[in-house]
């Protein structure tokens, strides 16, 4: 590795793995992170770094590293975690049943911790200023827009974050120009039909029915109102209905996700579901009522010319045999999103596995950690890019 910061970074290493492993031990979801709020702003105050907290409804942070010049960039880390039960036997394992770090924003969380400390003790020849955002409510794409509303990239010229990721191997960094990963967008629809005996269907207008037309009506709008060449996605979750053989209940329920890589064609999917939700159920006599996710999540679109940087960095730090190009975007969502609408910016990928592809356990598993051999890459990363931002104009 050719880094400046090299012996900062192995310096506090070991410091920044036992503040990884305790941020993995108290894992909290999308607006409960209290305690690890509380955590990652006294670990920074206690090394002398600014936090101004209660950002995005109570739990997010923004750190500050001055140093000398006007430009300000931000770089930022995703703090919650998930709903699930964790199965990694690991001694720092999860102490919250039904809680889990299982997509690594504990590594994002430490990972900045540690760059923000590399770049204080070096902020006599820091160019500029470094904000860090620690951001709640990744995980339901709500916490980035919260961020932006408090003023988290007031007077921010460009915005950078990373994601563990692994299907990359360690030690590599991917990018991408434009689309890295999809818009998403909720939908929950309510048909209302009339309820009556199992045996007496002419007095009823039956909703399991129109769930079910509807539900593969849904199935069309990829495949026979958007071009090939365009990626998206259709998925109906989950469908609920009825309670029992010989009812033919009033109402039934379907909910799901649409994902695009264009904001066209997000709007265009959202018109497409109303209107055949609408119409479906008009056919077969029952009403739909539609809602939509209120703040549905953009595409995330990395700027080019931020991305270069990020190229240009990762040649000079891990060498060019290091960078990865993204051949196509994730249809994955991910609210650095709002950032980049903002701001220029880009948002790379973090390798994880250990030379066998698919031998890593993926994000949202019950057996997947953050690769801790993954931080003195990242850090180096994620501190020069810092400095070459701030000295770009
Ligand atoms: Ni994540």
């Amino acid at each position: 590795m050719n880094s400046r910061f090299a012996a900062s970074i192995a310096r506090h290493l070991p410091e920044i793995i036992a503040l990884r492993h305790e941020l993995h031990t108290h894992p909290e979801i999308a607006f409960e992170e209290k305690w690890t709020s509380q955590r990652i702003a006294q670990y920074l105050e206690s090394h002398g770094i600014p936090v101004q907290r209660g950002l995005a409804n109570g739990t997010g942070l923004v750190a500050t590293v001055a140093g000398r010049g006007d430009r300000t960039i931000a770089l930022r880390a995703d703090i919650d975690a998930l709903p699930i039960h964790e199965l990694t036997g690991l001694p720092y394992a999860s102490t919250i049943p039904g809680r889990m770090h299982a997509c690594g924003h504990d590594g994002h969380s430490a990972l900045m911790c540690g760059v923000a400390r590399v770049l204080h003790e070096n902020a006599s020849s820091l160019p500029g200023t470094v904000k860090f955002l620690f951001q709640p409510a990744e995980e339901i794409t709500s916490g980035a827009p919260l961020m932006v509303r408090d003023g988290a990239l007031d007077n921010v010229s460009a915005v950078f974050g990373l994601h563990g990721w692994p299907e990359l191997p360690l030690g590599h960094v991917g990018v991408r120009n434009g689309c890295l990963m999809a818009s998403t967008c909720n939908f929950y629809i309510e048909i209302t039909g009339r309820g009556s005996h199992g045996a007496n269907p002419g007095a009823s207008i039956d909703p399991v029915v129109v769930a079910a037309h509807l539900t593969t009506a849904l199935q069309s709008i990829v495949s026979r109102e958007t071009n090939p060449w365009e990626a998206a996605v259709v998925t109906v979750g989950k469908i609920e209905a009825g309670t029992t053989t010989n009812i033919i209940p009033e109402t039934a329920r379907l909910i799901g996700t649409f994902r695009t890589l264009t904001a066209p064609l997000q709007r265009h999917i959202r018109e497409a579901i109303a209107r055949m939700a609408e119409h479906v159920a008009a056919a077969f006599r029952a009403k739909a009522e539609v809602k939509f996710s209120e703040i549905p999540c953009p595409p995330l679109l990395n700027d080019p010319a931020a991305t270069d940087l990020v190229r240009q960095t990762i040649d000079a730090t891990l060498g060019r045999d290091k960078r990865i190009e993204i051949p196509h975007a994730s249809m994955g969502a991910e609210d650095f999103a709002y950032y980049l609408a903002e701001k220029p910016g880009s948002f790379v990928f973090l390798g994880f596995h250990n030379g066998n592809e698919g031998t890593y356990p993926l994000l949202h598993n019950a057996r997947f950690d953050f690769n801790d051999a993954a931080l003195t890459p990242g850090m180096a990363v994620m501190a020069e890019l810092a400095v070459r931002s701030l000295q770009s104009s």
